[in-house]
């Protein structure tokens, strides 16, 4: 009996020339950069350099740190936006120099920062000619076409499922078809960071792949795509996992998006602390979760950055301003504040206090949760120096559109530009959040990083174009 041969991936056209159809996911905060990217894109394949905060580095090869001078919240966000657009162009003449000319540099954005379409436009305009395509994901981003087609380049929705791109086909898209290069469905299961799980899924029960990306070549078929690539990203690992999705008639076009793998490499950002701590994963250390505030689900490995989330989570519970049948016992919150909560939880309170847990806060969901004196303030001080990078904030709810989103800043959530900017620079990988998707184990049981040995790019290149 012969054994069967591994398909290899053909090359294909993706933002206007042929190239393998890898694509290096982009990582924000600093989690893909023009070193990364530029070294992907050298190999023949697609970088991508993150435009969530991106590094400025001077003429002179120095970092220039992002310090905040301005007193104001929203001149402090200015502030952000311009350190992004010079941080953009930076690093897309770095990812230029170093791919020669190699394959395709991207750059990604999340639609849900403030101002992301200025940021995109503006990065654009002043790297024009270095970077070929957008890839933009948490949110509907319907102005992203029109941006991309007014600089002559290819952009690429990232999407969960048939139906948000036939939304903003409808929408948008069609208006702007010349430019659409792809589509990046991304598994809201199995991918790091933020994840695109709509009210309809549920986050514990994982639908396969195979069976969305056929309805989203269906959608697209309709819409008169058929050949638009697909990207798949999301769990991809190695290509011998994707067989029977590689020259597959039914799907088509495909090309895959690796996020978590890239991330032990030579030129990868990240500290080496983050990368031992990827390393080290087991299988079920990564959690999915909706702690963002975003308000988006997201994947992160349990470290005690989600551990003290998940246990505030758990500690929740309800209270009234009022009493009613079941909220009986009043319970002092703040020196002039008592609200009113189930008798059965006066336990819960007393063990949280004997726990250290002594500061008592409302979410906006009429619940209670229960913090350290040295956590609240933590929290007050990340809430005064909010740089505004959302467009809308559950944490300290701040909106860009008008001030405040009208909430109460809730204690479930966190600031996600402070901690990703920590551990993106070296920050400590225990206190700070650690995007990371589920695939993440596979570190620990593939020979490639036995003894800790991280690949350069070239030689991951290598081994993905092998099966391995
Ligand atoms: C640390 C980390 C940060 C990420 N940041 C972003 C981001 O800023 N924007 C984005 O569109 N996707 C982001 N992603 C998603 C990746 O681009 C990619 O689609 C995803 O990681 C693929 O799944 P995988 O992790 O299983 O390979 C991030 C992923 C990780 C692991
Ligand atoms: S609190 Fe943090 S995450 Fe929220 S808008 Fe401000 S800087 Fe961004």
């Amino acid at each position: 009996m012969g054994c069967v041969k591994m398909k290899t991936i053909n090359k294909l056209n993706i933002s206007g020339a042929m190239v393998y159809p890898l694509i290096e996911g982009g990582k924000g905060i600093n989690g893909t950069d023009g070193k990364s990217s530029g070294a992907w894109a050298k190999e023949g394949g697609v970088g991508t350099i993150s435009m969530v905060s991106p590094t400025e580095v001077s003429l002179e090869g120095t970092i220039i740190p992002e310090v905040f001078h301005e007193k104001i919240r929203a001149m402090r966000h200015r502030e952000m936006v311009e350190y992004a657009i010079r941080g953009g162009i930076s690093q897309a003449q770095i990812a230029h120099e170093i791919s020669e000319g190699n394959g395709r540099i991207h750059i990604n954005m999340l639609w849900e920062m403030a101002d992301s379409e200025e940021v995109i436009t503006r990065v654009l305009d002043g790297a024009k000619g270095l970077i070929h395509g957008v890839t933009c994901g948490a949110g509907l981003p319907y102005n992203l076409g029109k941006i991309a087609s007014e600089h002559q380049v290819y952009y690429y929705p990232i999407i969960s499922s048939a139906r948000a791109m036939s939304i903003l086909w409808k929408r948008s898209f069609k208006n702007y078809a010349e430019y659409l290069g792809g589509v990046v469905y991304e598994d809201p299961w199995l991918a790091g960071g933020h994840n695109g799980l709509s009210n309809a899924e549920n986050p514990l029960q994982p639908e396969r792949p195979y069976e969305r990306l056929i309805a989203l070549r269906q959608a697209l078929k309709e819409i008169g795509l058929p050949e638009l690539p697909i990207i798949i990203a999301g769990g991809v690992w190695s290509l011998s996992d994707w067989q029977d999705y590689i020259d597959n008639p039914e799907l088509g076009n495909v090309a895959f998006q690796f996020g978590t793998r890239p991330m032990i490499t030579k030129e990868s950002p990240i500290s080496d602390a983050w990368k031992m701590l990827m390393l080290r994963a087991k299988k079920g250390d990564v959690i999915l979760q909706k702690f963002s505030p975003t308000g988006f689900f997201s994947s992160a490995i349990k470290n005690k950055f989600l551990g003290n989330l998940m246990r505030r989570k758990q500690a929740e519970i309800n209270y009234s301003d009022t009493p009613t049948d079941e909220m009986t016992l009043l319970l002092p919150i703040a020196p002039h504040k008592a609200v009113y909560i189930r008798p059965e939880d006066k336990d819960k309170v007393e063990e949280q206090r004997r726990q250290g847990y002594s500061m008592i806060k409302e979410t906006p969901d009429e619940t209670l949760v229960f913090l350290t004196p040295n956590e609240w303030l933590e929290m007050q001080k990340e809430r005064a120096e909010c740089v505004g990078c959302l467009s809308q904030c559950q944490f300290s709810g701040w909106s860009r559109a008008t001030g405040s989103t009208g909430k109460i800043p809730d204690p479930r959530t966190y600031c996600i530009h402070h901690t990703l900017m920590d551990i993106g620079h070296g920050g400590d990988i225990e206190d700070n959040l650690a995007f990371a998707g589920h695939n993440v184990y596979r570190f620990g049981q593939d020979p490639m990083y036995a003894h800790n040995h991280i690949p350069s790019v070239h030689e991951l290149f290598k081994a993905i174009l092998a099966g391995k």
